[in-house]
């Protein structure tokens, strides 16, 4: 198991650019393998999670081809490090899939699970989805209910627990009332109403993520969003896409907070995806007082891009609820590290989901913090912190949660003396060369 240890080392300052978008990586892959004929993804994230859609989608006899120019040669260029790659797709159609001959293991990744039930459940074939000790205990009941009112045959574990053994077949469109806004959900009732003849429709409390609904829109589906509700007009064919991935915001959320915190910081990141469904932490972190500008501005593949410049700034507690919740739902850890390092309280409500996240990150974050001094206390759907000058350098753990560790890697930075992180291995779920490209800040 491995463990990374961490000290102030002085500002942060330079220009990054971070991997690309995971969200977006996973349903590129998944979008192309579905299309009639060959996709190109440029930029694409090889990290565990999307790299275990994209084995899904080649056990399902999809030729998938990544051309990687990434290498040690570019490893002196770290700072500027893109995922230098083409990956080309070659799709077979909605119904191109073969069977996949054995269990697909989806490893930590909650994106693959949910969203490929949603495509497994119009296959005219069966398949088996599992997962790692962690992604095993997280709950599908949410995608299993609306899946099965559509027709499909799911069989779990007690309790609506992976694996999860799915019977494909034919399904009926359905008008979904999710009781929870989630871009997986979703995802999942849409990917399935690509197999039905008429409308299906997605109505959320509130709104979560619309990758999949700009680029199954790029790849020519009908599909119509009117405020909280999304409808897909089922049966017709894909187009193969030529896609290029933003820089991911949740990862680059690290370095921006970490740029905050650390006197004298100043940190350029660039080409990073402000899409505003994803920009919750830009906003909770502006109205704690950060110093937060966008730059060079754009669209790419149909999602909105930019440089994101940061620089140290005093930062003050805030009360954070609501729409910025679902906005910033990956942040949150890193938001936790913001607070723990502001002036005053934040208080965090409306975030229970966190609890269901690769980890309990509510439990998580409150029993890191509080290693390093902080004052948290736990609340069924959030936290409140209690800001204070100095975090105490500790002993902390990740509870095998990528955004967990990081986190913790960046309060480290802000400590005087060592912070060691334990069971760090989970950072290459999302961010591969995460310490590469902040040692590359500290110089
Ligand atoms: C994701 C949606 C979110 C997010 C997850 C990725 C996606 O999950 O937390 O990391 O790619 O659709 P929920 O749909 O459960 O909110």
């Amino acid at each position: 198991m491995s463990r990374i240890s961490i000290t102030y080392r002085g500002p942060l300052r330079g220009e990054i650019t971070p991997p690309p978008d995971k969200s977006i990586s996973h349903r590129a892959v998944m979008f192309s393998s579905l299309a009639e004929g060959e996709s190109i993804v440029r930029n694409f994230l090889e990290a565990e999670d999307p790299l275990r859609t994209l084995h899904a989608f080649r056990q399902m006899g999809i030729d998938i081809e990544v051309r990687s120019q990434k290498s040690e040669v570019r490893s002196q260029d770290i700072k500027h490090r893109t995922q230098d790659n083409e990956v080309i797709i070659k799709g077979k159609g909605l119904r191109g899939l073969t069977a996949p001959g054995d269990t697909i293991d989806c490893g930590n990744s909650g994106t693959t699970m949910r969203l490929m039930s949603g495509v497994l459940a119009g296959q005219a074939f069966s398949s088996v989805l599992t997962g790692d000790e962690f992604l095993l205990k997280r709950p599908m009941k949410r995608i299993i209910t609306p899946l099965s009112e559509m027709g499909a045959d799911i069989h779990s574990e007690p309790g609506g627990y992976p694996p999860l053994h799915i019977k494909g077949g034919q399904l009926r469109p359905i008008e979904y009332h999710s009781p929870i806004a989630s871009a997986q959900v979703k995802s999942a009732v849409l990917l399935a109403g690509l197999y039905c003849s008429g409308v299906t429709t997605v109505i959320e409390p509130g709104s979560s993520r619309d990758h999949t609904e700009r680029m199954l829109t790029a790849g020519g589906a009908d599909i119509k969003t009117d405020g909280l509700k999304v409808s897909l007009n089922g049966a017709s064919a894909l187009r193969p896409m030529d896609i290029t991935v933003p820089g991911d915001l949740s990862s680059a959320a690290f370095f921006i907070v970490a740029g905050l915190l650390v006197p004298q910081s100043e940190i350029l990141i660039k080409h990073t995806g402000i899409n505003p469904t994803r920009t919750g932490l830009l906003d909770i972190l502006t109205r704690m007082g950060a110093h937060i500008t966008l730059e060079n501005k754009g669209i790419i593949s149909g999602e909105p891009v930019g440089d994101i410049y940061v620089k140290h700034s005093n930062l003050k507690g805030i009360d954070i609820d609501g729409d910025l919740v679902l906005r910033a739902i990956d942040e949150f850890p890193a938001v936790c590290v913001a607070a723990a390092k502001a002036d005053g309280t934040t208080l965090i409500t409306g975030a229970a989901e966190l609890r269901v996240k690769e980890s309990d990150r509510i439990a998580a974050m409150a029993e890191e913090l509080a290693k390093m001094g902080v004052r948290v206390e736990e609340l069924d759907d959030g936290l409140v912190i209690e800001g204070r000058e100095h975090l105490n350098p500790s002993l902390t753990r990740s509870h095998g949660d990528h955004r967990i560790a990081m986190s913790m890697i960046i309060a480290g930075c802000t400590c005087q003396g060592e912070t060691t992180v334990e069971d760090t291995d989970c950072v290459n779920t999302s961010f591969p060369g995460f310490m590469e490209t902040l040692e590359g800040l500290m110089k």
